[in-house]
């Protein structure tokens, strides 16, 4: 990470866990370990279900609450669809779009990926865009050019000075949920190279503005060295943020 530049980030991504009576006894566990991060921000990425209950717990502290996603359109004739106006009110700060998840089962596409990033701009919204190579884009030796390509499609209606509300994570899909983390120069490769591609589109001083994060499989243990690494500045964090203890360690790594 590097400080000096950017914000450090860890977001915990809850997935389709936790019901509302669960979510509050978490939150409340987060709230008593990760409330005086130092110089993190920390975000909980919770179900849609637990939004409200999440921004009210969290009110007074420096925890931002996040969405796992939204619907590209502002409104209208969507059953069972959340709009990015709708997070916005709730107290939302952030939403992840793009997680590979959703483009594995829900087939989202760079191109819609990149339509819910204009739209949750637009709501004043921060996406965190998740892009990353599956493992047998890695064996073909392709992982820079399919995370570039990735990368490009997302920002292809974000002008220069929209970048600053952006965030990346770079989540290989071999490494999610398999307890298989990237090397420590995987990661830093990959996020070096989703700068560079930043460099090229909008010039140094904007690139050196966004948040890269790693995700995959990142816990207490390997999170302080993959921090370590210049340009992955935080984590989006699975499985380990359903527990307040190991979510904690992950933030308190980021603050040293
Ligand atoms: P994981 O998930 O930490 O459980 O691997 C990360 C993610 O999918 O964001």
């Amino acid at each position: 990470m590097n400080r000096r530049y950017r914000k450090t980030i860890i977001a915990g991504n809850w997935k389709m866990n936790m019901t509302p009576s669960e979510a509050r006894t978490l939150i409340n566990g987060v709230k008593a370990h990760c409330a005086k991060s130092k110089w993190c921000e920390t975000v909980v990425c919770v179900p849609y279900i637990d939004i409200p209950l999440a921004v009210r717990l969290l009110k007074d502290c420096r925890i931002s609450v996040g969405a796992q996603n939204m619907h590209h359109e502002a409104s209208g004739a969507y059953t069972g669809e959340i709009s990015a106006a709708m997070l916005k009110d709730a107290g939302v700060k952030y939403v992840v779009v793009g997680h590979s998840e959703r483009r594995q089962y829900f087939g989202e596409t760079d191109a819609l990926v990149s339509e819910k990033v204009v739209r949750a701009l637009a709501a004043d919204l921060r996406p965190i865009i998740c892009v990353g190579e599956t493992l047998q884009q890695r064996d073909m030796g392709i992982t820079l050019e399919i995370v570039g390509a990735q990368v490009k499609a997302a920002l292809s209606a974000v002008g220069a000075d929209k970048l600053r509300r952006i965030v990346f994570a770079y989540e290989p899909v071999w490494a999610i949920g398999t307890g298989r983390t990237a090397t420590v120069e995987q990661a830093s490769e990959v996020c070096n190279h989703i700068r560079a591609v930043l460099r090229k589109k909008y010039g140094a001083r904007g690139a050196r503005s966004v948040t890269i994060q790693y995700g995959g499989s990142m816990n207490e243990t390997n999170a302080k060295e993959l921090l370590a690494e210049l340009d992955v500045d935080g984590g989006l964090i699975g499985g380990a943020s359903l527990n307040a203890d190991s979510f904690a360690a992950i933030v308190n790594a980021a603050n040293q």
